[in-house]
Protein backbone atom coordinates (compact mmCIF):
# COMPACT_ATOMS: atom_id res chain seq x y z
CA UNK A 1 0.00 0.00 0.00
CA UNK A 2 3.06 2.36 0.71
CA UNK A 3 4.49 1.59 -2.13
CA UNK A 4 1.83 2.48 -4.50
CA UNK A 5 1.76 5.94 -2.62
CA UNK A 6 5.28 6.51 -3.14
CA UNK A 7 5.02 5.43 -7.07
CA UNK A 8 2.18 7.87 -7.21
CA UNK A 9 4.02 11.09 -5.53
CA UNK A 10 6.91 10.39 -7.48
CA UNK A 11 4.81 10.14 -10.67
CA UNK A 12 2.79 13.42 -9.66
CA UNK A 13 6.17 14.95 -9.09
CA UNK A 14 8.34 14.52 -11.96
CA UNK A 15 8.63 12.85 -15.36
CA UNK A 16 8.74 9.45 -15.21
CA UNK A 17 9.78 6.71 -17.89
CA UNK A 18 10.40 2.93 -18.12
CA UNK A 19 12.55 1.40 -20.74
CA UNK A 20 13.69 -2.17 -21.64
CA UNK A 21 17.42 -3.15 -22.09
CA UNK A 22 16.91 -2.56 -25.10
CA UNK A 23 15.55 1.64 -25.13
CA UNK A 24 12.34 0.70 -25.91
CA UNK A 25 9.73 2.74 -23.95
CA UNK A 26 7.26 0.36 -21.49
CA UNK A 27 6.05 3.06 -19.72
CA UNK A 28 5.54 7.08 -19.40
CA UNK A 29 3.58 9.25 -17.07
CA UNK A 30 1.86 12.05 -17.67
CA UNK A 31 4.26 14.61 -16.63
CA UNK A 32 6.45 13.11 -19.70
CA UNK A 33 3.89 13.14 -22.40
CA UNK A 34 3.29 17.16 -21.09
CA UNK A 35 6.92 17.93 -21.67
CA UNK A 36 7.75 15.83 -24.74
CA UNK A 37 4.01 16.77 -26.34
CA UNK A 38 3.71 13.00 -27.59
CA UNK A 39 0.51 11.02 -26.47
CA UNK A 40 1.58 7.75 -24.74
CA UNK A 41 0.57 6.02 -27.74
CA UNK A 42 3.07 7.77 -29.61
CA UNK A 43 5.80 6.74 -26.77
CA UNK A 44 5.24 3.03 -25.98
CA UNK A 45 7.05 0.85 -28.02
CA UNK A 46 9.40 3.70 -29.37
CA UNK A 47 12.82 3.92 -28.57
CA UNK A 48 13.64 6.25 -25.65
CA UNK A 49 16.09 7.92 -28.67
CA UNK A 50 12.59 9.69 -30.10
CA UNK A 51 13.18 12.49 -27.46
CA UNK A 52 16.90 12.96 -28.19
CA UNK A 53 18.32 16.23 -29.25
CA UNK A 54 20.59 16.32 -32.19
CA UNK A 55 23.03 18.53 -30.24
CA UNK A 56 24.03 16.25 -28.00
CA UNK A 57 27.31 14.59 -28.74
CA UNK A 58 27.05 10.45 -29.13
CA UNK A 59 29.53 10.24 -26.03
CA UNK A 60 27.19 11.25 -23.84
CA UNK A 61 24.88 8.68 -24.38
CA UNK A 62 27.13 6.12 -24.76
CA UNK A 63 28.36 7.49 -21.46
CA UNK A 64 24.79 6.61 -19.79
CA UNK A 65 24.74 3.28 -21.42
CA UNK A 66 27.86 2.13 -20.14
CA UNK A 67 26.71 3.63 -16.77
CA UNK A 68 23.21 1.93 -16.24
CA UNK A 69 24.48 -1.25 -17.84
CA UNK A 70 27.22 -1.18 -15.07
CA UNK A 71 24.17 -1.37 -12.64
CA UNK A 72 25.05 2.00 -11.35
CA UNK A 73 22.54 5.05 -11.13
CA UNK A 74 22.99 8.15 -14.24
CA UNK A 75 22.39 11.34 -13.30
CA UNK A 76 22.83 14.12 -15.25
CA UNK A 77 21.15 17.47 -17.15
CA UNK A 78 19.91 16.46 -20.91
CA UNK A 79 18.91 18.50 -23.32
CA UNK A 80 15.92 17.10 -25.50
CA UNK A 81 13.61 17.76 -28.16
CA UNK A 82 10.28 18.12 -27.85
CA UNK A 83 7.65 16.53 -31.20
CA UNK A 84 6.95 20.18 -32.15
CA UNK A 85 10.61 20.79 -32.27
CA UNK A 86 11.39 23.00 -29.28
CA UNK A 87 13.74 22.04 -26.60
CA UNK A 88 13.46 21.82 -23.13
CA UNK A 89 16.07 20.35 -20.58
CA UNK A 90 15.90 17.83 -17.41
CA UNK A 91 17.47 16.77 -14.71
CA UNK A 92 17.64 12.94 -15.28
CA UNK A 93 18.65 10.61 -12.85
CA UNK A 94 18.01 7.03 -14.58
CA UNK A 95 18.06 3.80 -12.02
CA UNK A 96 18.90 0.02 -13.43
CA UNK A 97 16.04 -1.94 -11.96
CA UNK A 98 17.57 -5.37 -10.88
CA UNK A 99 15.52 -8.70 -10.33
CA UNK A 100 16.03 -11.23 -7.66
CA UNK A 101 19.28 -12.55 -9.08
CA UNK A 102 21.04 -9.24 -9.41
CA UNK A 103 20.11 -9.30 -13.72
CA UNK A 104 18.67 -6.24 -15.06
CA UNK A 105 15.22 -6.25 -15.62
CA UNK A 106 14.41 -2.65 -16.85
CA UNK A 107 15.71 1.11 -16.45
CA UNK A 108 13.72 3.90 -15.08
CA UNK A 109 13.75 7.07 -15.71
CA UNK A 110 12.91 9.96 -13.28
CA UNK A 111 13.17 13.66 -14.24
CA UNK A 112 12.39 17.10 -13.36
CA UNK A 113 12.00 20.52 -15.71
CA UNK A 114 15.17 22.86 -15.85
CA UNK A 115 14.15 24.60 -18.78
CA UNK A 116 13.46 27.89 -17.57
CA UNK A 117 16.82 27.77 -15.20
CA UNK A 118 18.82 26.72 -18.28
CA UNK A 119 17.05 29.47 -20.31
CA UNK A 120 17.65 31.71 -17.34
CA UNK A 121 21.59 30.48 -16.81
CA UNK A 122 21.99 31.45 -20.73
CA UNK A 123 20.95 34.69 -20.97
CA UNK A 124 22.47 35.16 -17.61
CA UNK A 125 26.03 34.01 -19.10
CA UNK A 126 25.08 35.84 -23.00
CA UNK A 127 24.70 39.17 -20.27
CA UNK A 128 27.65 38.33 -18.55
CA UNK A 129 29.45 38.22 -22.05
CA UNK A 130 27.87 40.92 -23.24
CA UNK A 131 29.34 43.04 -20.09
CA UNK A 132 32.39 41.57 -20.34
CA UNK A 133 32.85 42.52 -23.89
CA UNK A 134 31.60 46.34 -23.31
CA UNK A 135 34.43 46.14 -20.13
CA UNK A 136 37.39 45.08 -22.59
CA UNK A 137 35.93 47.63 -24.85
CA UNK A 138 35.21 50.55 -22.64
CA UNK A 139 38.98 52.06 -22.16
CA UNK A 140 39.52 51.77 -26.24
CA UNK A 141 36.30 53.52 -26.46
CA UNK A 142 37.82 56.30 -23.60
CA UNK A 143 40.36 56.30 -25.52
CA UNK A 144 38.84 57.12 -28.85
CA UNK A 145 36.29 59.61 -27.53
CA UNK A 146 39.20 61.37 -25.85
CA UNK A 147 40.68 61.76 -29.51
CA UNK A 148 37.97 62.54 -30.69
CA UNK A 149 37.31 65.20 -28.46
CA UNK A 150 40.85 66.57 -28.00
CA UNK A 151 40.00 66.90 -32.16
CA UNK A 152 37.30 68.72 -31.19
CA UNK A 153 38.47 71.17 -29.08
CA UNK A 154 41.16 72.00 -31.36
CA UNK A 155 39.29 72.78 -34.48
CA UNK A 156 36.87 74.67 -32.09
CA UNK A 157 38.52 77.56 -31.79
CA UNK A 158 39.03 78.12 -35.14
CA UNK A 159 35.23 77.49 -36.01
CA UNK A 160 33.97 79.61 -33.47
CA UNK A 161 37.14 82.26 -35.61
CA UNK A 162 35.38 81.27 -38.86
CA UNK A 163 31.78 82.03 -37.20
CA UNK A 164 32.40 85.64 -35.84
CA UNK A 165 34.16 86.34 -39.11
CA UNK A 166 31.11 85.68 -40.98
CA UNK A 167 28.98 87.51 -38.55
CA UNK A 168 31.44 90.11 -39.08
CA UNK A 169 30.78 90.52 -43.15
CA UNK A 170 27.49 90.26 -42.08
CA UNK A 171 27.48 93.05 -40.28
CA UNK A 172 29.12 94.97 -42.31
CA UNK A 173 26.59 94.26 -45.39
CA UNK A 174 24.26 95.07 -43.28
CA UNK A 175 25.76 98.66 -42.21
CA UNK A 176 26.79 99.01 -46.25
CA UNK A 177 23.05 98.91 -47.02
CA UNK A 178 22.27 100.90 -43.86
CA UNK A 179 24.07 103.74 -45.24
CA UNK A 180 23.59 103.53 -48.94
CA UNK A 181 19.61 103.75 -47.72
CA UNK A 182 20.23 106.59 -45.85
CA UNK A 183 22.23 108.03 -49.29
CA UNK A 184 19.93 107.28 -51.43
CA UNK A 185 17.10 108.86 -48.81
CA UNK A 186 19.71 111.81 -48.85
CA UNK A 187 19.80 112.33 -52.26
CA UNK A 188 16.22 112.43 -52.99
CA UNK A 189 15.83 114.88 -50.43
CA UNK A 190 18.84 116.92 -51.95
CA UNK A 191 16.88 116.30 -55.77
CA UNK A 192 13.68 117.74 -54.08
CA UNK A 193 15.09 120.87 -52.54
CA UNK A 194 17.12 121.53 -55.98
CA UNK A 195 13.77 121.46 -57.99
CA UNK A 196 12.92 124.63 -57.00
CA UNK A 197 15.94 126.65 -57.07
CA UNK A 198 16.94 125.25 -60.79
CA UNK A 199 13.76 126.50 -61.97
CA UNK A 200 14.07 129.46 -60.29
CA UNK A 201 17.70 129.47 -62.24
CA UNK A 202 16.15 128.94 -65.52
CA UNK A 203 14.10 131.79 -65.17
CA UNK A 204 16.63 133.86 -64.17
CA UNK A 205 18.57 132.72 -67.36
CA UNK A 206 15.39 133.23 -69.44
CA UNK A 207 14.69 136.71 -68.27
CA UNK A 208 18.71 137.36 -68.88
CA UNK A 209 18.08 136.38 -72.55
CA UNK A 210 15.34 138.56 -73.01
CA UNK A 211 17.41 141.49 -71.68
CA UNK A 212 20.16 140.75 -73.69
CA UNK A 213 18.02 140.43 -76.65
CA UNK A 214 16.64 144.35 -76.14
CA UNK A 215 20.28 146.14 -76.45
CA UNK A 216 18.70 148.64 -74.32
CA UNK A 217 20.88 150.54 -71.85
CA UNK A 218 18.80 150.40 -69.22
CA UNK A 219 19.42 146.56 -69.30
CA UNK A 220 22.93 146.48 -68.17
CA UNK A 221 21.64 146.91 -64.58
CA UNK A 222 18.81 144.34 -64.84
CA UNK A 223 21.59 142.26 -66.25
CA UNK A 224 23.43 142.46 -63.08
CA UNK A 225 20.55 142.41 -61.01
CA UNK A 226 19.51 139.00 -62.05
CA UNK A 227 23.12 137.68 -62.47
CA UNK A 228 23.32 138.62 -58.46
CA UNK A 229 19.90 136.76 -58.19
CA UNK A 230 21.17 133.52 -60.22
CA UNK A 231 24.37 133.59 -57.82
CA UNK A 232 22.17 134.09 -55.14
CA UNK A 233 20.27 130.76 -55.84
CA UNK A 234 23.61 129.22 -56.48
CA UNK A 235 24.96 129.74 -52.65
CA UNK A 236 21.30 128.33 -51.74
CA UNK A 237 21.41 125.07 -53.55
CA UNK A 238 25.34 124.32 -52.22
CA UNK A 239 24.06 125.18 -48.85
CA UNK A 240 21.35 122.66 -49.26
CA UNK A 241 24.33 120.06 -50.07
CA UNK A 242 25.87 121.20 -46.93
CA UNK A 243 22.92 120.81 -44.85
CA UNK A 244 21.85 117.68 -46.06
CA UNK A 245 25.20 116.29 -44.92
CA UNK A 246 24.60 117.19 -41.34
CA UNK A 247 20.96 116.40 -41.94
CA UNK A 248 21.32 112.52 -40.59
CA UNK A 249 23.73 113.48 -37.93
CA UNK A 250 21.82 113.61 -34.73
CA UNK A 251 24.32 116.10 -32.74
CA UNK A 252 24.36 118.54 -35.10
CA UNK A 253 23.97 121.73 -32.71
CA UNK A 254 21.04 123.83 -33.46
CA UNK A 255 20.76 127.59 -33.76
CA UNK A 256 18.48 130.54 -32.87
CA UNK A 257 17.28 132.40 -35.84
CA UNK A 258 14.37 134.57 -36.81
CA UNK A 259 11.27 133.24 -38.78
CA UNK A 260 11.94 136.52 -40.71
CA UNK A 261 15.12 135.66 -42.16
CA UNK A 262 14.03 132.30 -42.65
CA UNK A 263 11.10 133.25 -44.38
CA UNK A 264 13.23 135.95 -46.75
CA UNK A 265 15.79 132.98 -47.93
CA UNK A 266 12.63 131.28 -48.79
CA UNK A 267 11.62 134.19 -50.76
CA UNK A 268 14.76 134.47 -52.85
CA UNK A 269 13.91 130.65 -54.18
CA UNK A 270 10.64 131.45 -54.69
CA UNK A 271 10.10 135.09 -55.73
CA UNK A 272 10.15 134.30 -59.57
CA UNK A 273 7.85 131.30 -59.66
CA UNK A 274 5.20 133.83 -57.55
CA UNK A 275 5.52 136.54 -60.23
CA UNK A 276 5.05 134.24 -62.87
CA UNK A 277 2.24 132.42 -61.98
CA UNK A 278 0.46 135.63 -60.59
CA UNK A 279 0.55 134.77 -57.03
CA UNK A 280 -0.10 137.20 -53.84
CA UNK A 281 1.76 136.10 -50.93
CA UNK A 282 0.37 138.02 -48.28
CA UNK A 283 2.69 138.17 -44.91
CA UNK A 284 1.69 139.18 -41.57
CA UNK A 285 4.06 139.31 -38.77
CA UNK A 286 3.76 140.04 -35.69
CA UNK A 287 7.07 140.78 -34.16
CA UNK A 288 10.26 139.50 -35.41
CA UNK A 289 10.18 136.04 -33.65
CA UNK A 290 12.95 133.89 -32.87
CA UNK A 291 12.73 129.91 -32.13
CA UNK A 292 15.59 127.37 -32.45
CA UNK A 293 16.45 124.73 -35.08
CA UNK A 294 17.98 124.96 -37.97
CA UNK A 295 17.34 128.02 -40.49
CA UNK A 296 17.56 126.83 -44.18
CA UNK A 297 15.82 123.34 -43.55
CA UNK A 298 12.97 125.83 -41.68
CA UNK A 299 12.69 128.03 -45.17
CA UNK A 300 12.95 124.70 -47.25
CA UNK A 301 9.32 124.08 -45.24
CA UNK A 302 7.99 127.21 -46.51
CA UNK A 303 9.14 126.73 -49.99
CA UNK A 304 7.38 123.63 -49.85
CA UNK A 305 4.17 124.71 -48.89
CA UNK A 306 4.67 127.72 -50.60
CA UNK A 307 5.27 125.16 -54.62
CA UNK A 308 2.29 123.22 -53.09
CA UNK A 309 -0.06 125.88 -53.62
CA UNK A 310 1.35 126.74 -56.93
CA UNK A 311 0.58 123.39 -58.06
CA UNK A 312 -3.07 123.52 -56.92
CA UNK A 313 -3.01 127.16 -58.22
CA UNK A 314 -2.02 125.45 -61.51
CA UNK A 315 -4.42 122.19 -61.37
CA UNK A 316 -7.49 124.06 -59.89
CA UNK A 317 -6.80 127.19 -62.26
CA UNK A 318 -7.65 129.53 -59.49
CA UNK A 319 -8.33 133.12 -60.76
CA UNK A 320 -7.63 135.23 -57.96
CA UNK A 321 -4.50 133.43 -56.43
CA UNK A 322 -3.38 134.17 -52.70
CA UNK A 323 -1.43 132.78 -49.96
CA UNK A 324 -1.77 134.03 -46.87
CA UNK A 325 1.13 133.66 -44.15
CA UNK A 326 0.80 134.71 -40.52
CA UNK A 327 3.26 134.82 -38.22
CA UNK A 328 2.52 135.27 -34.71
CA UNK A 329 3.22 134.31 -30.63
CA UNK A 330 0.86 131.98 -28.92
CA UNK A 331 0.52 131.68 -25.06
CA UNK A 332 4.00 133.62 -25.31
CA UNK A 333 5.60 130.22 -25.41
CA UNK A 334 4.93 129.26 -29.15
CA UNK A 335 5.72 131.08 -32.55
CA UNK A 336 2.47 129.93 -34.76
CA UNK A 337 2.99 129.90 -39.00
CA UNK A 338 0.01 129.87 -40.41
CA UNK A 339 -0.02 128.97 -43.93
CA UNK A 340 -2.85 129.44 -45.95
CA UNK A 341 -4.04 129.41 -50.00
CA UNK A 342 -7.18 129.40 -51.76
CA UNK A 343 -5.98 126.58 -53.94
CA UNK A 344 -9.31 124.80 -53.35
CA UNK A 345 -7.77 122.36 -50.59
CA UNK A 346 -7.56 118.45 -50.57
CA UNK A 347 -9.75 115.82 -51.18
CA UNK A 348 -10.58 114.79 -47.14
CA UNK A 349 -9.86 110.76 -48.53
CA UNK A 350 -6.02 111.51 -48.93
CA UNK A 351 -5.53 114.23 -46.36
CA UNK A 352 -4.70 111.93 -44.04
CA UNK A 353 -2.09 110.52 -46.42
CA UNK A 354 -0.20 113.83 -47.37
CA UNK A 355 2.67 113.09 -44.80
CA UNK A 356 3.28 109.66 -45.66
CA UNK A 357 7.02 109.46 -47.93
CA UNK A 358 6.03 109.04 -51.59
CA UNK A 359 2.59 110.12 -51.06
CA UNK A 360 1.51 112.80 -54.41
CA UNK A 361 -1.08 113.30 -56.36
CA UNK A 362 1.24 114.37 -59.07
CA UNK A 363 2.65 113.41 -62.69
CA UNK A 364 6.01 111.89 -61.75
CA UNK A 365 7.54 115.27 -63.96
CA UNK A 366 6.09 117.47 -61.06
CA UNK A 367 6.08 115.56 -57.71
CA UNK A 368 7.84 112.80 -55.96
CA UNK A 369 5.71 112.64 -52.95
CA UNK A 370 8.84 114.32 -51.03
CA UNK A 371 8.06 117.64 -50.02
CA UNK A 372 5.42 117.24 -46.74
CA UNK A 373 7.30 114.08 -45.45
CA UNK A 374 10.63 116.09 -45.68
CA UNK A 375 8.85 119.04 -43.68
CA UNK A 376 7.15 117.19 -40.99
CA UNK A 377 10.67 115.58 -40.45
CA UNK A 378 11.92 118.56 -39.94
CA UNK A 379 9.45 120.10 -37.57
CA UNK A 380 8.75 117.34 -35.72
CA UNK A 381 12.18 115.53 -35.43
CA UNK A 382 14.47 118.33 -36.26
CA UNK A 383 12.72 121.27 -34.19
CA UNK A 384 10.46 119.13 -31.73
CA UNK A 385 7.30 121.06 -33.53
CA UNK A 386 3.89 120.11 -34.75
CA UNK A 387 3.06 120.94 -38.31
CA UNK A 388 -0.43 120.34 -39.36
CA UNK A 389 -3.21 120.46 -42.08
CA UNK A 390 -6.78 121.58 -42.73
CA UNK A 391 -9.55 122.33 -45.21
CA UNK A 392 -10.54 125.97 -44.85
CA UNK A 393 -13.15 127.85 -47.02
CA UNK A 394 -11.71 127.84 -50.71
CA UNK A 395 -8.21 126.13 -49.83
CA UNK A 396 -6.03 124.18 -47.24
CA UNK A 397 -4.48 125.54 -43.79
CA UNK A 398 -1.02 124.44 -42.61
CA UNK A 399 -0.23 124.84 -39.04
CA UNK A 400 2.91 124.61 -37.75
CA UNK A 401 3.90 124.96 -34.28
CA UNK A 402 7.10 125.19 -32.59
CA UNK A 403 8.55 126.27 -29.16
CA UNK A 404 9.55 130.22 -29.17
CA UNK A 405 13.55 130.65 -28.21
CA UNK A 406 13.63 132.98 -25.16
CA UNK A 407 17.21 132.22 -24.42
CA UNK A 408 19.45 135.69 -24.73
CA UNK A 409 20.89 134.43 -27.71
CA UNK A 410 21.31 136.67 -30.78
CA UNK A 411 19.03 136.01 -33.39
CA UNK A 412 19.92 137.12 -36.84
CA UNK A 413 16.61 138.99 -38.25
N1 LIG B 1 -1.81 123.47 -50.89
C1 LIG B 1 -2.27 122.30 -51.36
N2 LIG B 1 -3.45 122.24 -52.03
C2 LIG B 1 -3.93 121.07 -52.49
N3 LIG B 1 -3.29 119.87 -52.33
C3 LIG B 1 -2.12 119.86 -51.69
C4 LIG B 1 -1.54 121.06 -51.15
N4 LIG B 1 -0.38 120.73 -50.53
C5 LIG B 1 -0.24 119.40 -50.68
N5 LIG B 1 -1.26 118.87 -51.38
C6 LIG B 1 -1.46 117.43 -51.69
O1 LIG B 1 -0.57 116.67 -50.91
C7 LIG B 1 0.22 115.83 -51.74
C8 LIG B 1 1.58 115.62 -51.10
O2 LIG B 1 2.35 116.78 -51.08
P1 LIG B 1 3.91 116.72 -51.05
O3 LIG B 1 4.46 118.08 -51.04
O4 LIG B 1 4.31 115.82 -49.95
O5 LIG B 1 4.26 115.98 -52.39
P2 LIG B 1 4.14 116.53 -53.86
O6 LIG B 1 4.00 118.01 -53.87
O7 LIG B 1 3.11 115.74 -54.57
O8 LIG B 1 5.55 116.12 -54.45
P3 LIG B 1 6.96 116.84 -54.08
O9 LIG B 1 6.70 117.85 -53.04
O10 LIG B 1 7.81 115.71 -53.58
O11 LIG B 1 7.46 117.40 -55.34
C9 LIG B 1 0.26 116.52 -53.07
O12 LIG B 1 0.51 115.60 -54.13
C10 LIG B 1 -1.13 117.13 -53.15
O13 LIG B 1 -2.07 116.19 -53.59
MG1 LIG C 1 5.28 119.24 -52.66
Amino acid sequence: MRLAEYKRAIEQSNIVSKTDLDGVITFVNDEFCKISGYSKDELIGKNHNIIRHPDVPQEVFKKLWDTIKSKKTYISTVKNLAKDGTTFYVNTTVIPILDEDDNIDEFIAIRYDITRNVFLTKSLQQKEEELENLNSTLEDRVVQQTKELRELNATLEKRVQEEVEKNRDKDRVLFQQARLASMGEMIGNIAHQWRQPLSELGIILYKMKKIYKKHVTKSEIDFYESYDGAKKVIKKMSETIEDFRNFFNPHRPSEAFSIKSSLDDAMLVVQSTLQRHEIELKVKIQDNICIKGYMSEFSQVLINMINNSKDAFIQQKTDNRVINLEIRKFDDNYAIISFRDNAGGIDKDIIDKIFEPYFTTKHASIGTGLGLYMSRMIIQNSMHGTITVENVDSGVCFLIKVLVCKEKERCDG
